[in-house]
């Protein structure tokens, strides 16, 4: 059978922020990429909007230093960029005020079309996406088919992520609103919906009475140098398990939709986000701060708070109270400056009910592992139980039926950076991959008790060396359970 691909209509997507940081090392190398795909269409128009006084070849000069930073030579034929740069121009608007925002309208009125399709991407601090939604609808550009596009910090607890929500519902319906997790444009990811719902196998073992536990891991290497001053007022709480990492469990412990629709797999990761279980804070949940070491600065030198409680790790325990995942552990953990660079889900299943083989020098049952890893050498691997070759008894190793995809789908099938699929599915306008606003509320709903307790406590976050897998009280954590972590290597 041929595979399609859903067709991109012809559309203007203006990017405030198109001169900051996001827009340079994401946004444009990735249009740039769908378009040397031939997945753009041959009159799209992209339009850059912020404060800068420049002009349309000022931009494309910056967009040509971009690419040329943010994407390999061996992606940059001439004549693309070139082709890529030409659908490229500039109006200088200023968020807070009226100035350049008649401009902006001339420049969109000169190409209207029929089916063109609008998409606004908010490539700019919170505090500017209220403001600039309203002028959007103010100044008409919006038009009743406008799309407006935004990405986190979505709020900085609940109320907040309320208030955001309702101004934005004030100029946008939800339909027309793309909250952006860049977790779920990644390839495996969306892998994983694939593996749940395209194969008969593992639905039956998807559940209490088959897994053992969850284990969601997403390390880093790197700290926060350069980013300090944002990230310490919020942590990896706030920064990635609020979002990423609640986006990979819900994926992972959700009922099967009934069809593949944005509001069918939504209202299923919504029903997950209200059922977890709340963590004992004492017991369950472990917040860490890396140390100096080596010459490496400790994470309050590069927070630039030598005082700061911030947590930049944590690992907890939660669960999900309903029929499917009762009594099942998930275990979350993420930081910075581990081991490695590795984001990783791993479904571990129970033990047989029964274990033959310890006469025979089989050692003790072992566990099937399915481990989905995100990045990096994405793939699927599933951990099963063999004999050794050879004589001397039932000796019992455990290996790896392993599916990288880079391997088994041949160098020519490249992973796609996760925001060229979000935002041609902004244009496509299919909001399967976005968040809701009731699920980011939801998620703030059980986030906000969690860190309102730490606030409480006044707890110092543990310590922990770099290039380690985090603080003692981590492994703790699951060895008072009987478990441990998997190893964070690349
Ligand atoms: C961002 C966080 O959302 O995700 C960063 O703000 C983090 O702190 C990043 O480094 C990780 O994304 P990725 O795609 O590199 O795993």
């Amino acid at each position: 059978m041929v595979a399609r691909t859903v067709p991109v209509p012809p559309f203007d997507l203006v990017v405030f922020g198109a001169t900051g940081d996001l827009a340079r090392r994401k946004l444009i190398p990735a249009l740039y990429r769908r378009l040397r795909a031939g997945q753009m269409p041959t009159d799209a128009r992209i339009v850059g909007a912020a404060r800068s006084a420049l002009d349309d070849e000022g931009f494309r000069a910056q967009a040509a230093e971009a690419l040329e930073e943010f994407v390999p030579a061996a992606e940059r034929e001439q004549n693309t960029v070139d082709a890529f740069l030409a659908t490229l121009s500039y109006v200088a608007v200023d968020a807070m005020s009226d100035s350049g925002w008649s401009e902006l309208r001339a420049v969109l009125e000169a190409r209207t079309g029929g089916d063109r399709v609008r998409a606004f991407y908010l490539s700019v601090a919170p505090r500017f996406f209220a403001p600039i939604a309203a002028r959007i609808a103010g100044s008409g550009i919006g038009g009743s088919e406008g799309r407006v596009v935004i990405e986190k910090p979505l709020g900085h607890d609940l109320a907040s992520a309320r208030e955001l929500n309702d101004e934005l519902s004030k100029h946008f319906p939800e339909c027309r609103v793309y909250r952006i997790d860049h977790y779920l444009g990644k390839e495996t990811v969306q892998n994983l919906m694939a593996l749940r719902f395209a194969n008969a196998l593992f639905e039956p073992v998807w559940n209490a009475q088959h897994v053992d536990h969850v284990q969601i891991t997403v390390a880093e290497s790197v700290g926060v140098a350069g980013r300090g001053g944002y990230y310490d007022q919020n942590g990896a709480m706030r920064d990635m398990v609020q979002n990423h990492l609640l986006q990979l469990l819900c994926l992972i412990a959700m009922e099967p939709p009934s069809q593949f629709g944005p509001d069918d797999v939504r209202d299923e990761k919504l029903k997950v986000l209200r059922a977890l279980s709340m963590p004992d804070i004492r017991s369950e949940v472990v917040r860490g701060q890396y140390r100096a070491a080596n010459g490496t600065a400790s994470y309050v030198d590069d927070a630039g708070n030598p005082d700061s409680t911030t947590e930049c790790f944590v690992a907890m325990k939660t669960g999900i109270a309903n029929w499917r995942w009762a009594g099942v552990p998930f275990y979350l953990r993420t930081g910075k400056r581990l081991r490695a660079r590795i984001s990783e889900i791993a479904v571990v299943f129970k033990a047989v009910p029964h274990w033959i083989f310890s006469g025979q020098g089989g050692g003790d049952a072992h566990q099937n592992v399915l481990a989905i890893r995100v990045q990096p050498d994405e793939g699927i691997t599933l951990g099963m139980t063999i004999k050794e070759p050879g004589p001397g008894g039932m000796r019992l190793l455990d290996a790896d039926l392993d599916m990288t995809f880079a391997e088994r789908l041949g160098p020519s099938i490249s992973i796609p950076d996760a925001y060229e699929r979000l935002v041609m599915d902004v244009i496509r306008g299919d909001q399967t991959l976005f968040m809701r606003g009731d699920e980011v509320e939801a998620a703030w709903a059980w986030i906000d008790p969690i860190i309102a307790a730490w606030e409480e406590r006044g707890a110092r976050p543990s310590l922990y060396d770099p290039g380690s897998s985090g603080p003692e009280d981590a492994l703790m954590l699951m060895h008072r359970d009987g478990r441990r972590w998997r190893e964070i290597a690349s």
